[in-house]
């Protein structure tokens, strides 16, 4: 099978991990976490505490994964990572899966995982105004880039639909949810885009 360098990407707490971990034992791929890799390799700035994030080493992390992605030869990598876009070398990429949920899920899901105040509303707001997609496209443009709406699906589900893409037997496309026309119609875009 050809080499394949898969990225899942979404704003924090859609989905990748779960997403990614699966995929990479469904491919028997090398599976590559971005902020575990830049921990390890000492790579981590600071914090972005507005968003409860880590700052990486961007140059450095992008050094490291070519590196991981050229040592394991023929095998297929899955990174993940809401930084995948700026940090995996292009000419590696073969497939970005952009994740989305509704962000009336999304925000349950945060208030689950502890994510409380500007930490919540700021990557609310990154997942109704499209931030990771945007990134994608800009980073790697539509060709190589898939949106999955992940709203209401089981993590198998959403890895059944990613392998359905990647074998060519579903049809990936951009542009499929409205998060901002969805919201506004339900009445409840401003106490969700808060920024
Ligand atoms: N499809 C799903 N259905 C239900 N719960 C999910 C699903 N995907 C992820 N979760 C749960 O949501 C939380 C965030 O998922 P995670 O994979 O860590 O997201 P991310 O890596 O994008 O931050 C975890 O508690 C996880 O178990
Ligand atoms: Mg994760």
């Amino acid at each position: 099978m050809v080499k394949r360098v898969i990225l899942v990407t979404g704003t924090p707490c859609v989905g990748k991990t779960s997403v990614a971990r699966l995929l990479a034992e469904k491919l028997n791929a090398l599976y590559v976490n971005l902020t575990e890799l830049a921990i390890k390799e000492n790579l981590v700035l600071g914090r972005d505490e507005k968003r409860g994030s880590v700052i990486i080493d961007e140059k450095g992390v992008k050094r490291a994964v070519g590196k991981l992605i050229e040592d394991c030869g023929e095998q297929s990598v899955v990174v993940d990572g809401h930084y995948a876009a700026s940090v995996v070398p292009k000419r590696f990429v073969t497939h970005v899966f952009v994740l989305r949920r509704d962000p009336v899920e999304l925000r349950g899901f945060m208030e689950r995982a502890g994510f409380l105040g500007n930490k919540l509303w700021e990557n609310l707001a990154a997942e109704i105004l499209d931030v990771c997609l945007v990134d994608a496209l800009k980073a790697y443009g539509s060709e190589r880039v898939c949106e999955i709406d992940v709203s209401k699906k089981s993590v198998e589900n959403v890895v059944a639909e990613i392998l359905e893409v990647l074998s060519g037997s579903r049809k990936c496309y951009v542009g499929i949810v409205d998060w901002l026309g969805k919201l506004e119609q339900e009445g409840l875009l401003e106490e969700f885009l808060r920024i």
